[in-house]
């Protein structure tokens, strides 16, 4: 049985879509053990407790990047977390977190990366005035929105678009990109060869 560490700072959908699809057997032999959040106003810590998972909010405000991450990691090991899934968090790691969980730490980013990392991802895309755009799940290494990627998904961007309508399409397309990510992931077949992601053979 894998064990899944969840970090967030906000609303917490791709949280639950990830919830869902384990609770919908998605996503087989996993189980949540443990949602922290950054910051303590966000709902998807009231969600996670509802649904009746372990929430904690570990507070990033007015701590070095290192004694944060230091505490973070700590709760994740303690709760047994083989593999961690930044869904909407919105702090970098710093290399020491990095380093705790070789090639097991995820992160979706709203955007066909490398294009448009960091910040309102959707918002940049719309202004740059793409066709295209969608999301991304890679893996989390020491630079920003920048690990070895493991699912994409295109969504086109229409006519009649502005960047909220933009972003909740792509938002749909994060949650299915999500669950696929893990299961890749928490199957192992896979190799990383270079930047590239490729499946092993049967
Ligand atoms: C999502 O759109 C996610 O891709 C984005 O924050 C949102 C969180 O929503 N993450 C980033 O921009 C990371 N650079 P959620 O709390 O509903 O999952």
């Amino acid at each position: 049985m894998h064990s899944l560490g969840i970090l967030l700072s906000g609303r917490g959908s791709n949280f639950v879509a990830i919830a869902d699809s384990i609770d919908a057997g998605r996503i087989p032999d996993a189980r949540i053990a443990v949602v922290i959040s950054n910051k303590a106003d966000a709902p998807g810590i009231a969600t996670a407790r509802a649904r009746g998972l372990t929430a904690l909010v570990i507070p990033s405000k007015g701590r070095s990047r290192e004694e944060h991450d230091r505490e973070v990691v700590a709760v994740l090991k303690q709760h047994g977390v083989d593999l961690v899934c930044l869904a909407g968090y919105m702090r970098l790691l710093s290399p020491w977190f990095v380093q705790q969980f070789p090639r097991r730490i995820l992160n979706i980013h709203p955007s066909l990366l490398p294009a448009f990392p960091g910040l309102e991802a959707q918002e940049q895309a719309f202004a740059y005035g793409v066709k295209v755009s969608g999301c991304t799940v890679h893996f989390v290494d020491e630079e920003l929105d920048h690990g070895a990627i493991i699912v994409q998904k295109a969504v086109p961007v229409l006519e009649t678009d502005d960047e909220h309508t933009l972003a909740a399409r792509i938002l749909v397309q994060e949650h299915v990109a999500y669950t696929e990510a893990v299961n890749i992931v928490l199957r192992g077949k896979f190799e990383i060869v270079g930047r590239r992601l490729q499946m092993k053979r049967a």
